[in-house]
Formats: structure tokens, C-alpha cells, sequence
């Protein structure tokens, strides 16, 4: 007999997404298993992106002391859009009343793993998920091999997928590992992290003639920046000093503070979405359900906002005996999904050169972001979605 843990939620990824479900589902009473198949020390030194829109922030907030983005991430009140040698502000306060934040999605991490083991959460490091089955049933099952390679499952009322973009769980939700609407870019970002001290107040999103850039920023002494490159670049394509030219040749008005470039990597662009989200007792969230392409950093706010509308159907459903919540997931999840995709690929157009770019192309580019910049609607349109929608509108 395979050994079987039985539980009320099991969640399979313990990223942002699994891990704030289960802290809502605790708060409501519901006790929730968690697995992961990476180490708790991978989890938490993955470099991800860093920008969290308000609504986040605010649900992190009933994490009490553990969230640190008050205290030790940093509020932006706006971004700067650079392109034909001239930067301008976008001010998120006076266009649309709201901020983000600057706090790594690894410190997200921390705090929550923090948080969860301290309220005595079953968090598991390094089992991994092989198969969810029987969704159709009100015991759907999640087959599973713990760190020592034994098998067992896990059997719950609901199962949720969490598990990122290569998805164990999303088969039993739509039929296959990969089933949904997908797209590629023709092109990738070189990111690189530094030990240097910032080169901007605010993060510089810069449409060049040599294609985007993107400075951001990790602490008083560590910076993110990105520029644009072929997806099949090898990072060990670069020294240091050229790596440092292609970014300021690409911010041309503003010096670059350089300093030893510690960590490099290529982040490939995809968008995607799961033709389904919902199969009778299992849903997806997060990566799971999605991917964005990185430039609206909407990644991990997107999968906070799927859970936040998870974490009131199930609520509902397992509290109440009310399933009508769950029903309407996939649809009111979908309206900001896709807003989200929009805006991703949006801010990707927008700031990219395409490798088949004509001079039309570029001039049209040109006049988009005159347009958005020139108006008070184009630059609220970008702060609106840039800060998030409000996470209760679906
Ligand atoms: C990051 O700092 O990693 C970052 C910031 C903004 C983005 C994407 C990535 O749009």
C-alpha cells in the first residue's frame, strides 16, 4: 500500500503563489499540504523579478511582521520611459493614486516560507509531484515521490497547481502539460546583476535604436539590468567590459555606475495562457495558468491576484458548501489575465526593436510612445496597469 497524507487543500509548488494560498486558506481554518520539488535554499535564491504592485503589497501585508517590503523594499512612485534621447516620467500618485514596490520576489519568498513554518504549515522541500488524478471526484489525489525517491500521495478535497510554467497538475486540468494560447518573441533579455551603487532614482525603461534596456535595481549596493539580445545567446558570449557597453550604449543621457557583474542570465519571452483553469477539483494558478513576458512585470502580481480569487472560492466551497465561487474562477481569473497579457505585450511593442524592424516600424514606434507620453490618458492607461488593477475587480 502506497502511504497516503490526507488533507483539505493540497497544493502542489511552494512559489509565491502556493505558498499565499495556503497562508489564506490558514487564516479562513483550512489546513493545506504543501509540496515542492526544489530545496528551500533554491527556492529562495532564484532571482526573479522585483516589482510589486500595491495590491500585492497589501495582501502581504496580513502576513504581519514577516512581509518585509515595508520596511526593507522600497516604494517607486514612478518609472521613467527614455527613447530618442529624451527620458520621461511616468508619476503613478498624481495619475492614478498608487505605487510599487521594489522588493525581489526571492525576499517574497523568504517571508513566506518564514511565515508558514512558523505557523506550523506541512511544507515540503524536494518531493516531487509525478500526477493529479481523479479530479472529476471530490477526492482528487496528487501521486508523488517524497526526498528519499518513496513513493505516496497526497488525498484532499481539492488539489491546486502551482507548480510554475512546466506544470505537473495542468494536465489534469487541460488534457495535456502544455494545452493553452501561446506566443514567442523573436528576442530575449541578457539580465545581469552587479555589486554597484544605483544609476537612477527610478527604474529607466529605454527604447533605443540598439534595441530596450532596463535599469533596475536590488539594494544601495546590488542592481538588475537588462538589454535586449537574440534568445539564443550564450551568456558566456560577453566579457564584462562588452556587456557594460551594450547597456549604456542603449541609455544613452545617463552614465552607468559599473561595478563587478556577479550573476548573468537570458530570460527567453513567451506568452502563454492554459485553455483551462479549472477541471471539476483542480485549478491551476500563477505560472501554472500563465506566463508573461517580463517587461510589465506582472508575473508574480498576476498569480497573487489569481490567488486571492482562489482563496475565496475555496473558502466557499469547503466552508460553506458553496461551489458557485469556483464555477465563475476561470472567467473573473481570465478578465485580468488577459488585461495582463495585453499589457505585457503591450509594453514589449512598445519598447522593443524588432529584428525584422523597418524604418515605418521604428517611426511608428516612435509616435506610440510619443502618444503615450504626450498624453495624460496614455500615461495613466500605462501607470493604472503598471500599479495594478484593484485585486477585488477580477
Ligand atoms: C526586475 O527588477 O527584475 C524587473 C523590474 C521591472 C520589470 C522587469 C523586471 O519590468
Amino acid at each position: 500500500m502506497t502511504p497516503t497524507v490526507r488533507t483539505r487543500v493540497a497544493i502542489v509548488g511552494a512559489g509565491p503563489a502556493g505558498l499565499l494560498l495556503s497562508h489564506l486558506l490558514d487564516a479562513a481554518g483550512i489546513p493545506s499540504v504543501v509540496i515542492d520539488q526544489r530545496s528551500r535554499d533554491e527556492i529562495e535564491s532564484t532571482i526573479r523579478a522585483g516589482i510589486l504592485e500595491q495590491g500585492t503589497v497589501e495582501l502581504l501585508d496580513t502576513l504581519g511582521d514577516a512581509s518585509r517590503v515595508r520596511t526593507v523594499g522600497h516604494r517607486h512612485d514612478g518609472i521613467e520611459l527614455r527613447f530618442a534621447g529624451e527620458g520621461h516620467r511616468i508619476d503613478f500618485p498624481s495619475l492614478v493614486g498608487r505605487s510599487v514596490w521594489l522588493y525581489p520576489q526571492h525576499e517574497v519568498l523568504k517571508d513566506l516560507i518564514a511565515a508558514r513554518l512558523a505557523a506550523g504549515q506541512d511544507l515540503r522541500f524536494g518531493v516531487t509531484a509525478e500526477n493529479v488524478v481523479d479530479a472529476e471526484t471530490d477526492r482528487p489525489r496528487v501521486i508523488a515521490r517524497d526526498a528519499e525517491g518513496q513513493p505516496f500521495e497526497i488525498e484532499a478535497e481539492f488539489v491546486v497547481g502551482s507548480d510554475g510554467s512546466r506544470s505537473v497538475a495542468r494536465a489534469a486540468v487541460t488534457g495535456s502539460s502544455t494545452g493553452g494560447y501561446f506566443r514567442e518573441y523573436p528576442f530575449a533579455w541578457f539580465g545581469i546583476l552587479c555589486e554597484a551603487p544605483p544609476s537612477a532614482d527610478e527604474l529607466i525603461y529605454s527604447n533605443s535604436p540598439d534595441g530596450f534596456a532596463l535599469i533596475s535595481q536590488r539594494s544601495a549596493t546590488v542592481q538588475r539590468m537588462y538589454f535586449q539580445c537574440d534568445p539564443g545567446t550564450d551568456t558566456a558570449a560577453y566579457s564584462e567590459a562588452q556587456l557594460w557597453d551594450e547597456l549604456q550604449k542603449r541609455v544613452p543621457g545617463t552614465t552607468l555606475k559599473e561595478g563587478p557583474i556577479f550573476q548573468r542570465d537570458v530570460l527567453r519571452f513567451r506568452s502563454f495562457v492554459a485553455h483551462e483553469l479549472l477541471r471539476g477539483r483542480v485549478a491551476l494558478v500563477g505560472d501554472a495558468a500563465h506566463t508573461v513576458p517580463p517587461t510589465g512585470a506582472k508575473g508574480m502580481n498576476l498569480a497573487v491576484a489569481d490567488v486571492r480569487l482562489l482563496a475565496d472560492a475555496l473558502r466557499a466551497l469547503l466552508l460553506d458548501g458553496d461551489a458557485r465561487p469556483l464555477e465563475t474562477y476561470p472567467e473573473r481569473a481570465l478578465r485580468r489575465i488577459w488585461k495582463a497579457q495585453h499589457f505585457s505585450w503591450w509594453m514589449t511593442s512598445l519598447l522593443h526593436v524588432a529584428p525584422d524592424a523597418t524604418d515605418f516600424d521604428r517611426r511608428r514606434q516612435l509616435g506610440e510612445l510619443r502618444g503615450v507620453v504626450e498624453s495624460r490618458h496614455g500615461q495613466a492607461y500605462l501607470a493604472e496597469a503598471y500599479c495594478g488593477w484593484p485585486l477585488t475587480s477580477g
